[in-house]
Formats: structure tokens, C-alpha cells, sequence
């Protein structure tokens, strides 16, 4: 098989959201912190009647739905998630429910773990499962679903939820690079989740920041080696009309940008322009450290990006300032911004993906852009999705109700023996919601 990639994707986002700028009051927190800060302007939470299982289930029976794919052509299914409602039984077999009435339950795949990460290590086993030799000619399907949350604090507005249903086979509309591939794994305490009783994670916010540029730039150096290596010339940002970025939250996105910046004048000064070459010129040869702590640095390198982030980062910063982080979903609902604003223009470019997940585990990949043929259109991807349509349905919570939701699912978290509300009156149609969970633990899900 050849162009093996994305055909398809949905998005779906809890339609309940709190705005950035009434959490920044609300919180004491000094003017335009979250906003302007953080980069953020709004953040979806689920309510007691959603979770990530709900949320996956919408999902996937919307993009089977709106692509009229049989069921029975699904032939492996990956879910990749840190949002962990079971220890044993995988958000995998949830889905299943959806394929009952088809009666495939030839379904191969199960969940992935680790932070931020589960997602592209689901994409990559569906990728791989088409191009081996134990392909049967049918779809992969990558589920990235979480609901992100934090205890009160400083982390707290960095939270988000959505799931995104990816489609995956050969002649792709978006292809795979798949020898361009630099990874990234190391051991660190800088966001986990020991804690077995509570859903939010233990955090070391200035850690995890670091670890992200770290990861970044070892994975910018093995990408750079690798296609080097394979084209014969070297890669610099020039080569790329596109970077996107997993995305806790916006600062950190143009942080990243500013950083691979920096690394091409540090590889080659001329890769940057002459302005850029003069401003960045004192920072020559600060050590690993001192760059990753250097605030001058920081704002030098922001400033000297800041021309390029408009055309080749900006266009994918739109769902996750408007979401929040998503965890699994946000690389991809960067991705899906870039699709949605930039639509058939994409054709023939190239897309640089940087996935980061705590503790730690990162991946640079590339894509391929294509017009894509039959229903796997470009086009067709962007209207399906309709993400203006579903960023205009949502409804605004004042910042003490999205508290008083927090306190509820706190108290529901690990729980049994339970109905929720039922109220799905925010909810589109079609949307699935929890309506209880029983004595045994087993939860009952209903559809609107
Ligand atoms: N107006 C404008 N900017 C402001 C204002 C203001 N009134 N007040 C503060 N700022 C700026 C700060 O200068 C800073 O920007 P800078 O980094 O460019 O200097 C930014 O707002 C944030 O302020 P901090 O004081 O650094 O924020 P704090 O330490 O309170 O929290 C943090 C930020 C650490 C990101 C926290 O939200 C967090 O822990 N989030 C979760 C961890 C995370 O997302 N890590 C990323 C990778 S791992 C992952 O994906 C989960």
C-alpha cells in the first residue's frame, strides 16, 4: 500500500466552556494571565452526563456516520488515552458497542498510555498495521480522547476535553512521511498520575516546560539527521510549510516555534534570516541550561519567529486556545485547525507534527498533503468536521458553575451506585451521554 495515512477525521468537544478571561477574574489571577499568559481564550470541561468514553463513542459513530463506512470494514482499532476510568477493561471495548449490530467483532488493537502521548502511539500501530504483512486490506481506526483536568491552582485553566476519531488507510489525502521519524524517550517526574483515587495529575509545571523544549530539540536534531540522510540535503524550517505543535496551552506553542528557530541558527546562521542572525548572535553558545532557563533567549527567539509562526504555526492554534489542552486530542486538534483554515491551499505541502506526552515520550513525523480521491477529500474532511459550526453551539459556563462541576466529578470519580442528571440539554444531537453507574461499576451510556 502507498500514501498510507489519514482519510478522514472528526472532532468532537464537550459544547460546554468556560471563558479564559472570567476564570483570570474569578481566580484573582492579574489581568490577561490566561489570555495573553498562557495564550488561551477559552476551556471545555465535561459535566457529570460526559466522559471520555462518551465522548469517544460520539466520536467514532459520527465519522462512520458521515463517511457511510460499514462497519465491518474497520479491522483494527486503537484508542490512545491518559484519562483512566478502568485499570483493566480498555476504552477499546466500550467502542465495541458500536459494531454489535454489524456483528464484526474482527477488531484488532487495544488502549495507549502515557500522558499526552497515547494518541500518536495509537496512530503509529494503525500506520504500521497497513503498511505490514498482516494488513487484510481494511481500515485502522485511532481513537485520542481525554478529559484534561487539574486541581485548583495555577495549572487549572491549562485543562480541556475532546475525542478525535482518526480514519487510516493507503492513498491518503494526508500521507505519511514514514522514514522521517525522530523519537525522544527519557525517564522524568515532571507530570504523572500516581494518585489512583483522584483523576487530576501531580504536576511540576516549570519541569514540564523544560522537558518539552528538551524533547523538542532531540527530536528536531534526529528528524534533520534522518532526512538528510534520505534526501541528500539538509533540513531546515524552510523545508516545512507547516509546523504543528501537541499544545498544553498557546505560550508554550510559540515558545516551541521560537526554540526550532533557534536551532537552525545554531545548526547553520544562514538557514535564518539577517535580522535574526544579529539578535540571536549573544546567545551563541549558552549551554543546554542556560537556554532552557534564558528568559532574553526566550523573547529573542519569539520575537525573531514571530514572522514565520503567523503563516507556518498560527493556522493550528485555533482549537486548542478555543478548548484547551486535550491531552491525546490536542496534536491532532492542532492539526484539524490547520485543516479547517487553510483547507484544499494544503495541497502538496508538507506538515511537521511534534507529539509530546510527560514522563516522557516524543515524536517529530511528518505529512504529505494531498487532494485525496472519492469521500477522502481535503475538502470534504473540512466541511464534515465543521468546526466553526461546532465552536458557535457552545454554551458558556460562569466560572463558579465550571467549580461546582469540578467538585461533582471529583466526587464521582471511582464512584458506583449512581444516576447522573440525564440532562443532555446542551448536548447536540446524536451525542452520547452517561446516564448511570451501577453497583457493580458498569457504566450505562444513552444517546440523544
Ligand atoms: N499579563 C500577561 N502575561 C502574564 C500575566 C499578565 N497579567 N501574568 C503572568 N503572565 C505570563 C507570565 O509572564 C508567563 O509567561 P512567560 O512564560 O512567557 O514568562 C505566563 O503568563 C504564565 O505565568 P507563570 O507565572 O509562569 O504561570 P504559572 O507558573 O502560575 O503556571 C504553568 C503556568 C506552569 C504552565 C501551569 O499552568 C501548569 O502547570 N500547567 C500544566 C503543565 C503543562 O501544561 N505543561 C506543559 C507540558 S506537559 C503537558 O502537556 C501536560
Amino acid at each position: 500500500p502507498k500514501n498510507v495515512g489519514i482519510l478522514a477525521m472528526d472532532i468532537y468537544f464537550p459544547p460546554t466552556c468556560v471563558k479564559q478571561e472570567a476564570l483570570e477574574a474569578h481566580d484573582g489571577a492579574s489581568k490577561g494571565k490566561y489570555t495573553i499568559g498562557l495564550g488561551q481564550d477559552c476551556l471545555a470541561f465535561c459535566t457529570e452526563v460526559e466522559d471520555v468514553i462518551s465522548m469517544s463513542l460520539t466520536a467514532v459513530s459520527s465519522l462512520l456516520k458521515k463517511y457511510k463506512i460499514d462497519p465491518k470494514q474497520i479491522g483494527r482499532m486503537e484508542v490512545g488515552s491518559e484519562t483512566v476510568i478502568d485499570k483493566s477493561k480498555s476504552i477499546k471495548t466500550f467502542l465495541m458497542q458500536l459494531f454489535e449490530e454489524s456483528g464484526n467483532t474482527d477488531i484488532e488493537g487495544v488502549d495507549s498510555t502515557n500522558a499526552c502521548y497515547g494518541g500518536t502511539a495509537a496512530l503509529f500501530n494503525c500506520v504500521n498495521w497497513v503498511e505490514s504483512s498482516s494488513w487484510d486490506g481494511r481500515y485502522g481506526l485511532v481513537i485520542c480522547a481525554d478529559s484534561a483536568v487539574y486541581a485548583e491552582g495555577p495549572a487549572r485553566p491549562t485543562g480541556g476535553a475532546a475525542a478525535i476519531a482518526i480514519l487510516v488507510g493507503p492513498d491518503a489525502p494526508i500521507a505519511f512521511e514514514s522514514k522521517f521519524r525522530g523519537s525522544h524517550m527519557a525517564h522524568a517526574y515532571d507530570f504523572y498520575k500516581p494518585n489512583l483515587a483522584s483523576e487530576y495529575p501531580v504536576v511540576d509545571g516549570k519541569l514540564s516546560q523544560n522537558c518539552y523544549l528538551m524533547a523538542l530539540d532531540s527530536c528536531y536534531k534526529v528528524f534533520c539527521e534522518k532526512f538528510e540522510k534520505l534526501e541528500g540535503k539538509p533540513f531546515s524550517m524552510a523545508e516545512a510549510d507547516y509546523f504543528v505543535f501537541h499544545s498544553p496551552y498557546n505560550k508554550l506553542v510559540q515558545k516551541s516555534f521560537g526554540r526550532l528557530y533557534y536551532d537552525d541558527f545554531l545548526r547553520n546562521p544562514s538557514f535564518v534570516d539577517e535580522a535574526a542572525r544579529t539578535s540571536l548572535e549573544p546567545y551563541k553558545s549558552l549551554s543546554g541550561d542556560e537556554s532552557y532557563n534564558g528568559r532574553d533567549l526566550e523573547k529573542a527567539n519569539q520575537q525573531a519567529s514571530k514572522k514565520i509562526y503567523d503563516t507556518k504555526v498560527q493556522p493550528s492554534t485555533l482549537i486548542p486556545k478555543e478548548v484547551g489542552n486535550m491531552y491525546t486530542a490536542s496534536l491532532y486538534a492542532a492539526f484539524a485547525s490547520l485543516l479547517h483554515n487553510e483547507n484544499s491551499s494544503l495541497v502538496g505541502k508538507r506538515v511537521v507534527m511534534f507529539s509530546y506526552g510527560s514522563g516522557l515520550t516524543a515524536t517529530m513525523f511528518s505529512f504529505k498533503i494531498q487532494e485525496g480521491q472519492g469521500p477522502f477529500t481535503l475538502s470534504n474532511i473540512v466541511t464534515l468536521m465543521d468546526v466553526a459550526g461546532k465552536l458557535k453551539q457552545r454554551v458558556e459556563f460562569p466560572p463558579e458553575k465550571f467549580v461546582e462541576t469540578m467538585k461533582l466529578m471529583e466526587h464521582r470519580y471511582g464512584a458506583k451506585d449512581y444516576v447522573t442528571s440525564g440532562d443532555c440539554s446542551n448536548l447536540p444531537a446524536g451525542t452520547f451521554y452517561l446516564t448511570k453507574v451501577d453497583s457493580m461499576y458498569r457504566r450505562f451510556y444513552a444517546r440523544k
